[in-house]
């Protein structure tokens, strides 16, 4: 006990395991599964999503979280410590989130929005709310105020703690809703046909595409947290359990997210004739609001709990991603973490109330406010998603798989099972399946990961009337300004971080900076 008393770091394997299934767990699961999987071919987009989850999602998963508890330090450190040339993409891997977090926060801020409304008529919210730059304003702060007192709180006492709190809440609330949702009674089954009915022509390749973006975004990969919350476990945490644990976790709660709802949207239809949107922001936002209130006062109640659900998941998500950053000013920089997460957090709030400007402007149909023809919402996305996201994880599987461990000839350095012998020395234990990880991460992964990053970028540059995601803009503008953004990083760590200490976990506590 004492000794962990001292250590920067999660007091146990299953606070760790619930922390970062907070963090996959979000509006990932809750909201965009959903309807993807409707849109592209139901249990045929299912099947993909778990083939991805297994063959890329939990490679990656597993290499990130080791190299943060090998280094237990920030991403940069953790890149470092494997390559000196390597740590700008630890670098890229703090900014990735932080970009997500500008515009995950208007979000969350819409979720708290709809929980506090539920007694109150929903149905006309989005409407309203998206448009009243004020409201959208404040409601993304008291979002962003919540995340900040959790992350300053520190990592056990804020991050582990509001976990093994929120996850079963959130977990139960779920159940609870699945159950409502499928007694409902009519429409059920349609609404279950709809969503899961497996239509491998309607899956395409941008279904593929999707699927295995998906399963990046859901399970929090290429984004430095699995580095920085792997960076915070010790010796005794079993990093291929946990890392198989968070991901059934996850696509489990996706998975129940969608029974949640489509039985509901169709039960609605079945009663009343009319058919709500299914997909996009609309969803949630708009057409199950209409489903709860045709349900009266359980609906309001339903709807508190389903929407106060969704914040918590966004809640726990966007702790993970503020704080890569807050970890890395801390260490580097020698800056108390209350002070770090304040400055983190207040310039991405400062960044997030144009985001949630230029959505209201596209949820309201008003010109303006867009950035190469998107809203900075999908703009943002697009840059940290579609682009710099695989690059990230791309880098963390060649970074193992290439770079850990030099043989001591050329020939050597190739093989995996040299690879799979080094990381059974150094703690990482996988037993049989070490062999096949050691294969994956070196060749296999990668690979998809590029295809991954390919035919993302292709989609957008150009897309196509049924691609994987309705696209309008300018294409090529996002495309630069992501490649741009990641040259400038590159350059930044070249300059300034490389020759420099870029601090680790210890230094929390040493320093006395929590
Ligand atoms: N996994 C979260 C979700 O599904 C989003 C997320 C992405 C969280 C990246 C942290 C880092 O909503």
């Amino acid at each position: 006990m004492d000794t962990e008393k001292k250590v920067n770091g999660f007091v146990g394997g299953l606070g760790f395991i619930l922390a970062a299934a907070g963090s996959a767990v979000g509006l990932g699961n809750l909201w965009s599964f959903p309807y993807k999987t409707s849109q592209h071919g139901g249990a045929a987009f299912v099947f993909v999503y778990i083939i991805s989850v297994i063959v890329m999602g939990f490679i990656v998963m597993i290499a990130e979280i080791y190299l943060g508890k090998r280094a237990q330090a920030n991403p940069v450190s953790s890149y470092k410590k494997i390559n000196n040339n390597l740590g700008w993409i630890g670098l890229l891997s703090i900014f990735v989130p932080f970009l997500v977090t500008c515009y995950y926060a208007v979000l969350g801020g819409y979720t708290v929005k709809f929980t506090l409304n539920s007694f109150s008529d929903n149905t006309s919210v989005m409407q309203s709310f998206s448009g009243n730059v004020g409201e959208v304003i404040l409601y993304t702060a008291i979002f962003m105020i919540l995340v900040m007192v959790v992350i300053m709180a520190g990592v056990q006492k804020g991050i582990e703690k509001s976990s093994k709190i929120l996850m079963p809440i959130l977990f139960v609330i779920l159940v609870g809703i699945v159950m409502c949702s499928l007694f409902l009674g009519n429409g059920v089954l349609e609404g279950l046909n709809y969503y899961l009915n497996p239509d491998f022509s309607a899956l395409g390749f941008d279904g593929v595409l999707a699927a295995m973006g998906q399963a990046f975004f859901s399970l929090s990969l290429g984004m430095g947290v699995m580095i920085s919350y792997g960076s915070y476990t010790g010796k005794n945490i079993k990093v291929g359990k946990s890392a198989m644990m968070i991901a059934i976790f996850d696509t489990l709660v996706a998975f129940l997210a969608g029974l949640a709802i489509f039985p509901a949207i169709y039960h609605y239809y079945a009663e009343t004739g009319i058919e709500l949107t299914n997909s996009g922001v609309v969803l949630m936002f708009s057409s199950l609001p209409i489903v709860f209130k045709s349900l009266g006062i359980a609906g309001n109640i339903v709807s508190f709990f389903f929407f106060g659900m969704v914040s918590i998941a966004a809640i726990t998500s966007a702790i993970s991603m503020l704080e890569v950053a807050t970890q890395f000013i801390i260490q580097k920089f020698s800056i108390k973490r209350k002070k770090a997460i304040a400055i983190v957090g207040s310039i991405g709030y400062l960044v997030s109330v144009p985001v949630g400007i230029s959505l209201g402007f596209a949820l309201t149909g008003k010109e303006g406010m867009t950035i190469a023809g998107q809203d900075w919402l999908t703009f943002f996305d697009l840059i940290g998603n579609t682009v710099l996201m695989p690059v990230c994880a791309f880098g963390a599987c060649i970074a193992l798989g290439w770079f850990t461990f030099k043989g001591k000839n050329a020939k050597e350095n190739l093989s995996s099972n040299y690879l799979c012998s080094q990381l059974e020395e150094d703690g990482l234990k996988l037993g049989k399946f070490g062999k096949v990880f050691s294969f994956m991460v070196k060749y296999i992964t990668p690979i998809l990961i590029a295809v991954v990053e390919i035919f993302g970028i292709i989609d957008i540059v150009f897309p196509t009337q049924n691609g994987a995601r309705e696209f309008s803009g300018n294409g090529l503008v996002v495309v630069v300004t992501a490649y741009a953004i990641m040259l400038v990083f590159i350059v930044l760590y070249f300059l300034f971080l490389k020759k420099k200490e870029t601090g680790s976990n210890e230094d929390e506590i040493t320093k006395n900076l929590s």
